[in-house]
Formats: structure tokens, C-alpha cells, sequence
């Protein structure tokens, strides 16, 4: 049977990451304007580093979620360059979420910078401190943002135009409302 709509989990993922990606992208803008001396410099960078980690830990999860339960495949009617440009779309996202925490996260375990998740307890270092394998991945972690910047954009406009021609696809991953059918 075909699937027609997001599993309640699959939103669930969706919009959290959603949340905070628009939360850890300012968060690093902000971390970048204020002087090395500033005393919040600090407690910035732990909250963009937890932030990061929590994406990743729920991408993993996502990504095992998705392996293991169909999305819906695009209505009749789509051409098959547009759903070449879904999927490639989509494909690049998943690979943002886990590419960006993934390149901070060996930033920061190479470069010796433990730092603990929200205060709560300290992330495990797991590799051996070697700068120059740090600065490499800082490098992928900068130019990636801008993969992010450029794929973030091009999923909006096209939730902006699914929107206005009143196809359905928005509906497949906004929450379920009392009375609003699962299988449209
Ligand atoms: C989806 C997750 C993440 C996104 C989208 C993201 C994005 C960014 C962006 C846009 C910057 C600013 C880069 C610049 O100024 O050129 C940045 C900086 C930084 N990020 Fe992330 N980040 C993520 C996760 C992480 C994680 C998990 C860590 C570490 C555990 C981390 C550590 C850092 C550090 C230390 C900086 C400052 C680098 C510097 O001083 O130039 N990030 N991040
Ligand atoms: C206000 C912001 C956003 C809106 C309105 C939105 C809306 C949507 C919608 C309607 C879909 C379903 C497309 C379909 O049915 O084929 C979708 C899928 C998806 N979105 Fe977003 N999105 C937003 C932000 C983001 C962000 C920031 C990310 C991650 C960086 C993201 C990652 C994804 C991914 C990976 C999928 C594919 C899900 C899958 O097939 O498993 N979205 N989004």
C-alpha cells in the first residue's frame, strides 16, 4: 500500500531538528561577532556545541527511523525531475544534519576543547588531540555552513511554492489536527 503521509514520529524529528537548526546557525553567527575576552564567549560556544550534538544524536535516530519506515512517495502528477529534485534535496539536508555536528564535534575532540551538554555532564572525548586534523575539519565546518545556507533556502521555496499551489506536501509533515485525515 502506497504511503500517503509523514509518521507522527517522522514530524516529530522533522520539527525539532527544524527548531534547532534555526536555533544553532544565530547561535554561531553571535559566538563569531563577540571579542575573544567577552566572559559569554564561553557559555556560547557550550550551548552551540550541545545544541549540535543533541542534532546529531536525533539525526542518527532519524535516519534509522527512516530506514525502517516508508515516506510518501510524491503524488501522481509529479514529473521525475521533480522528484529527482526532492530526493536530491532531501538527501542533501540529511547529510547537512549529520555532516555539520560530525565536522564540529572532531573540531572540537582534536583540537582538546571537551565541553559539557548544556552543563550537564562532559560530552567523552574520544580521540587524540592532533591540531592539524582540527583545523582540517574546522575548515569543513565553515565552508559547510554554506551548503546549509544554500539547501535550507532551496527546501523553503519549495514548501513556499507547494504551499501556494495547494498540493498536499505541506500537509505530509504539519502536525495532524483533530478531524484532518491521515490519508488524503
Ligand atoms: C547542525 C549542527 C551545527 C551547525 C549547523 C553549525 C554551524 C556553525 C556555523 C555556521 C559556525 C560559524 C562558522 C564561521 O564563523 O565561519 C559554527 C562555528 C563553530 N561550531 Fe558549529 N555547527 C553545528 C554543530 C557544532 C558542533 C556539534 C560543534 C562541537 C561539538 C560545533 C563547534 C563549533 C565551533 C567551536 C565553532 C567556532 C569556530 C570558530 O571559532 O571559527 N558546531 N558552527
Ligand atoms: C520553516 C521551516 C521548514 C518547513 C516549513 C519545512 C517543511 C517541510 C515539508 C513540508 C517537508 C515534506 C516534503 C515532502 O512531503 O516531500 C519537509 C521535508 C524535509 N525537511 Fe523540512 N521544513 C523546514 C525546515 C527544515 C530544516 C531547517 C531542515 C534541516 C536542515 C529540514 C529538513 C527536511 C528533511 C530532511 C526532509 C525530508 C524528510 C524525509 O523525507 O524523511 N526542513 N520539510
Amino acid at each position: 500500500m502506497k504511503v500517503q503521509t509523514y509518521s507522527s514520529i517522522a514530524r516529530i524529528f522533522h520539527w525539532v531538528s527544524a527548531a534547532l537548526m534555526f536555533a544553532v546557525v544565530p547561535i554561531a553567527w553571535y559566538m563569531g561577532v563577540l571579542a575573544r575576552n567577552d566572559p559569554s564567549k564561553g557559555t556560547w560556544i557550550t550551548v552551540h556545541k550541545s545544541i549540535g550534538i543533541t542534532i546529531l544524536f536525533l539525526t542518527l535516530l532519524r535516519i534509522a527511523h527512516r530506514m525502517t519506515n516508508r515516506a510518501p512517495d510524491l503524488p501522481n502528477g509529479f514529473s521525475s525531475l521533480e522528484r529527482l529534485a526532492a530526493h536530491s534535496a532531501h538527501f542533501l539536508l540529511y547529510f547537512t544534519l549529520f555532516a555539520m555536528p560530525l565536522t564540529g564535534y572532531l573540531m572540537s575532540d582534536l583540537g582538546g576543547h571537551p565541553f559539557n551538554w548544556f552543563g550537564l555532564f562532559q560530552v567523552p572525548q574520544l580521540l587524540t588531540v592532533d591540531k592539524a586534523s582540527s583545523s582540517f575539519f574546522h575548515n569543513l565546518h565553515k565552508i559547510g555552513q554554506w551548503v546549509v545556507y544554500t539547501v535550507v533556502t532551496i527546501h523553503l521555496l519549495a514548501v513556499i511554492k507547494h504551499v501556494r499551489n495547494g498540493d498536499g506536501i505541506f500537509e505530509r509533515m504539519w502536525p495532524n489536527r483533530p478531524g484532518h485525515s491521515q490519508n488524503r
